[in-house]
């Protein structure tokens, strides 16, 4: 095989395992479902629901289905602010992140989504930690 057959065949490996991330999540109903629960129990979280009082919460869980859907490669492309822009001012610590990841970990468990496949999204958004995070 040829190095460049060998990088097309590296490179449609690689897409169909971000595929599957989507697809594994159960696709775009459920990364709604997932998204919108996740922001629904932080609203309702006593840890961190203040932190919600002042926002749009409605474009908040339009956003994360919509950034999740991207990251996970979902046929969608996330159109709001970066992280560390939308998340500035609001003072958010180590303990406020691990309280939205618990709650993500719940909608995700209602949804019936397998521990593994709830590891992989949140290897993907562990990383955000250092824009969410000031404090
Ligand atoms: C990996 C972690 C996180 C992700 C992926 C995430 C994702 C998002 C997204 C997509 C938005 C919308 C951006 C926009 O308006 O353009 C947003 C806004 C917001 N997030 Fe997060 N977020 C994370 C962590 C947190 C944490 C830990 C909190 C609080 C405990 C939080 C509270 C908020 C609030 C209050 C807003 C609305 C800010 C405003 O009104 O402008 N987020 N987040």
């Amino acid at each position: 095989m040829t190095a460049f057959a060998a990088l097309m065949l590296a490179a449609g490996a690689a897409q169909a395992a971000d595929a599957t991330l989507y697809e594994d999540l159960g696709g775009a109903d459920a990364v709604a479902r997932i998204a919108h629960g996740a922001i629904d129990r932080s609203v309702a979280d006593p840890r961190i629901g203040h932190t919600f009082e002042n926002s749009n919460v409605d474009r908040v869980k339009r956003l994360l289905t919509e950034q999740i859907c991207d990251l996970t490669g979902g046929p969608c492309e996330y159109s709001g602010q970066t992280m560390e822009a939308s998340h500035k001012g609001l003072a958010l610590d180590t303990a406020d992140f691990n309280a939205l990841v618990e709650n993500l970990q719940d909608a995700m468990d209602e949804e019936g989504v397998g521990f593994r496949t709830q590891n992989r999204l949140l290897a993907i958004l562990a990383p955000m930690h250092r824009d969410v995070v000031t404090e």
